[in-house]
């Protein structure tokens, strides 16, 4: 058995929206409307495939944007069928051996990644549940036309435990083709498919969905579809991702070696410290602290002390290389913090030095650097001048 796999139906011909073509393939906010769909489902964890339903005539096209859009997810693009119903029963025979299915319109763009997840875990729970639907309750006053004419003298019809339903749908599979299978028999065309799966008894939960996720059905739906995804893009880009890392090193001095800190050598130094590369430490917790935001793991990984190729190497070009890692990433800088613990060298008078070493290989102004240092006063190994210790903050944003 195979993960879940959503089947996302798109092989209409969107009559009711009225342009010509397929109004999946309507602008929304700088892509085709089911480019937003496909990518909900690609944020979705809880879906491990997706297979796309559409008209032979937009194959070649639901193909493309499958892959521009699918995460990696779109395995399948099948033809559909006359209605609805027989586009659902073309993609769950392509299904395969998946034990779950997870259904959704392909022309409601706004659906969460999180309903989605929560409609499939409805049905993955252990229980009776078959089926699982997104549905919001009704809001409206319903009434029913006494005939055609005369709406307004209408009954009531009581709109408690009236509940609107949508999609996401999510099902045992085996199920959903013994639902399909017996409105096949008899005859029964549905509107959706959790409705297939009531009609042989069978218990479908509903998920609260929400008012955004609407279908586009008239051209005026795609106009609210675009103020809600607008809204949450706008959201997005105003909470950008943060990341704070922190790093120590330490590094004990011995005699025959020169030495470097923060990219600066202390030409005066009676002796440098001990270690593979150039043993800078601050750069060394600086880096630790970048790749530590980035969760990238930290300096050891990245340039083994067991490797020829950093023996005696320059730290500094550790330091451009792990910015070089951040930029392909995304991540900008936006400060550097540095606490060096020494008995000696005095760091005072080359903090500026080194600011701008170490600004010029992370492209940030010196502003952004921080580098100041303390004695211990005396006490521990670095009181008694046996190392230097060095503490390193960062924080990043994409
Ligand atoms: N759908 C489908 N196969 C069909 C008919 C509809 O896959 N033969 C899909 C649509 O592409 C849509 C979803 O089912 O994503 C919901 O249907 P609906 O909103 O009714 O879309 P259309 O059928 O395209 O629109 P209309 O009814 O206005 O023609
Ligand atoms: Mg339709």
């Amino acid at each position: 058995m195979t993960g879940v796999c959503a089947l996302i139906p798109a092989a209409g011909r969107g009559a009711r929206f009225g342009s010509p073509e397929n109004k999946v393939f309507a602008p929304l906010l700088g892509r085709p409307l089911l480019g937003w769909t496909l990518e909900a489902f690609a944020r979705c964890d809880a879906v491990e495939r997706v297979l796309l339903i559409g008209n032979e005539t937009d194959l070649p096209r639901l193909r493309e944007l499958g892959g521009t859009y699918g995460g990696g997810k779109v395995r399948d693009v099948v033809a559909g069928g006359a209605d609805r119903q027989a586009s659902v029963l073309a993609g769950v025979a392509a299904c395969g051996d998946a034990e779950h299915v997870v259904i959704h319109d392909a022309a409601r763009p706004c659906v969460s990644p999180e309903l989605v997840a929560q409609t499939v875990a409805a049905v993955s729970a252990f229980g009776p549940t078959c089926a699982a639907t997104a549905a919001i309750p009704v809001a409206d006053t319903l009434v029913r036309e006494d005939d055609a004419n005369t709406m307004l003298a209408g009954t009531n019809v009581p709109r408690e435990r009236l509940w609107a339903v949508q999609t996401p749908q999510a099902f045992r599979t085996r199920y959903l083709v013994a639902a399909h299978e017996a409105a096949r028999m008899h005859g029964v065309r549905g509107t959706d498919d959790a409705g297939l799966v009531r009609r042989i008894g069978r218990v479908v939960q509903l998920v609260p969905g929400s008012p955004e996720n609407l279908k586009v059905t008239h051209p005026a739906d795609l106009a609210l579809a675009e103020a809600i995804l607008a809204r949450r893009e706008g959201a997005a880009a105003a909470a950008p991702d943060v990341r704070i890392g922190y790093g120590y090193d330490v590094h004990p001095f011995a005699d025959g070696r020169r030495l470097f800190l923060g990219g600066v050598e202390f030409r005066d130094a009676p002796r440098g410290l001990l270690g593979h590369s150039d043993a800078d430490v601050l750069l060394h917790a600086l880096c630790d602290a970048l790749l530590g935001a980035a969760g990238m793991g930290d300096i050891g990984d990245l340039f083994p002390n067991t490797d020829p190729a950093h023996k005696d190497r320059p730290s500094i070009e550790f330091l451009r290389e792990v910015k070089a890692r951040l930029d392909a990433e995304g991540y900008r800088i936006a400060n550097v913090d540095i606490t060096v613990l020494a008995e000696a060298p005095k760091i005072g008078p080359r903090a500026a030095e080194m600011k701008n070493t170490i600004a010029a290989a992370l492209g940030v102004t010196p502003g952004r650097v921080g580098v100041k240092a303390t004695t211990n006063e005396g006490m521990g190994f670095v009181g008694r001048g046996e190392g230097v210790a060095v503490h390193a903050a960062a924080l990043l944003f994409r």
